[in-house]
């Protein structure tokens, strides 16, 4: 695909903007969401009408035209090709997320995290979702498991509305449960010690709700699945890092505790790095 991208775009671009072209690029149903240089910029409705040509799913371009941004997560997008719109339908294992991706945050670089915490769920489990968006994590982990129930919280009352949607459109009424608002304060009013499982999918509020995750969960104990940004050096372990300021906090909040596994999610930047620790709480005196 990008050989056939870079061959229509031969006649194009010069060498050097060639060279800057970006290589990947995601697409979200119909929709591609395309990064660009800035000296490439006035020639992204080229790259734009290229995507389109050798990705025939592919009906509308937008150009991302800021990174990830504020408490909803989104991104500042153009339309450059095709149907000018940001709604969508994606479609993941047999899944359907509809979003609008002016108004949400969703990402298809999650889905093998998706599916993997979908696995670890025993029969008749409580989950607890802090973060859920448009409830990805929570659909798949519905269909893909015999979970009871997956509370499923967001600030952002445009994802909730989104997600009650999907949970219709994917036939999980019964187990997933969306739930508006900010998640320290549905933990501390609904949500205490009824969870064996916790989601954290925000790396930037992950550790400051780390106090709600133990809350949430049972007296004794379940796992926390915990998402950070790191940076590391080449001489450093990103994961282990991770690992030891969590260790540090959940020991003053006093649980006990393993980490059973951990790995990089994705790199997000030069040493930069998103990670996914899965924690056991195996005692735990928060309520
Ligand atoms: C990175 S997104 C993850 C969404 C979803 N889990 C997914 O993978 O698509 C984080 C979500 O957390 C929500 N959020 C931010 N602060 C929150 C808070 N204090 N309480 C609940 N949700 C919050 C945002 O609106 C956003 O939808």
């Amino acid at each position: 695909m990008w050989r056939s991208l870079k061959t229509l775009l031969r006649d194009q671009l010069n060498p050097e903007e060639l060279r800057v072209l970006y290589k990947s690029f995601d697409i979200i149903g119909d929709i591609a969401i395309i990064r660009v240089q800035n000296i490439l910029k006035p020639k992204a409705p080229l790259v734009a009408e290229a995507i389109m040509e050798t990705h025939k799913q592919v009906k509308t371009v937008l150009l991302q035209t800021s990174p990830v941004l504020g408490e909803f997560r989104l991104r500042k997008l153009q339309w450059i090709a095709g149907e000018n719109r940001t709604e969508t339908v994606h479609r993941e294992f047999g899944c359907l997320f509809k979003v609008d991706l002016k108004y949400v945050y969703f990402s298809p670089r999650l889905c093998y995290e998706r599916m993997r915490v979908a696995k670890l769920v025993r029969p008749n489990e409580v989950v607890a979702n802090l973060f859920a968006g448009v409830g990805c994590f929570s659909i798949v982990m519905a269909r893909f498991s015999k979970v009871d129930k997956v509370h499923s919280i967001d600030i952002n009352s445009v994802a909730v509305g989104y997600m009650q949607e999907n949970v219709m459109l994917n036939k999980v009424k019964r187990q997933v449960i969306p739930l508006l608002g900010d998640a320290k304060e549905i933990v501390e009013k609904q949500l205490r010690n009824v969870a064996d499982r916790v989601l954290m999918p925000l790396p930037e509020k992950a550790y400051e709700y780390l106090d709600q995750a133990l809350i949430a969960l049972k007296p004794s104990g379940g796992y926390i699945h915990y998402y950070a940004f790191e940076h590391a050096r080449k001489d450093e372990k990103p994961v282990e890092k991770v690992k030891a300021r969590v260790s540090e906090k959940l020991r003053k909040l006093k649980a006990e505790f393993n980490m059973p596994f951990g790995r990089i999610v994705r790199p997000t930047g030069p040493n930069w790095y998103q990670i996914v620790i899965d924690i056991q709480i195996t005692s735990n005196s928060a309520v």
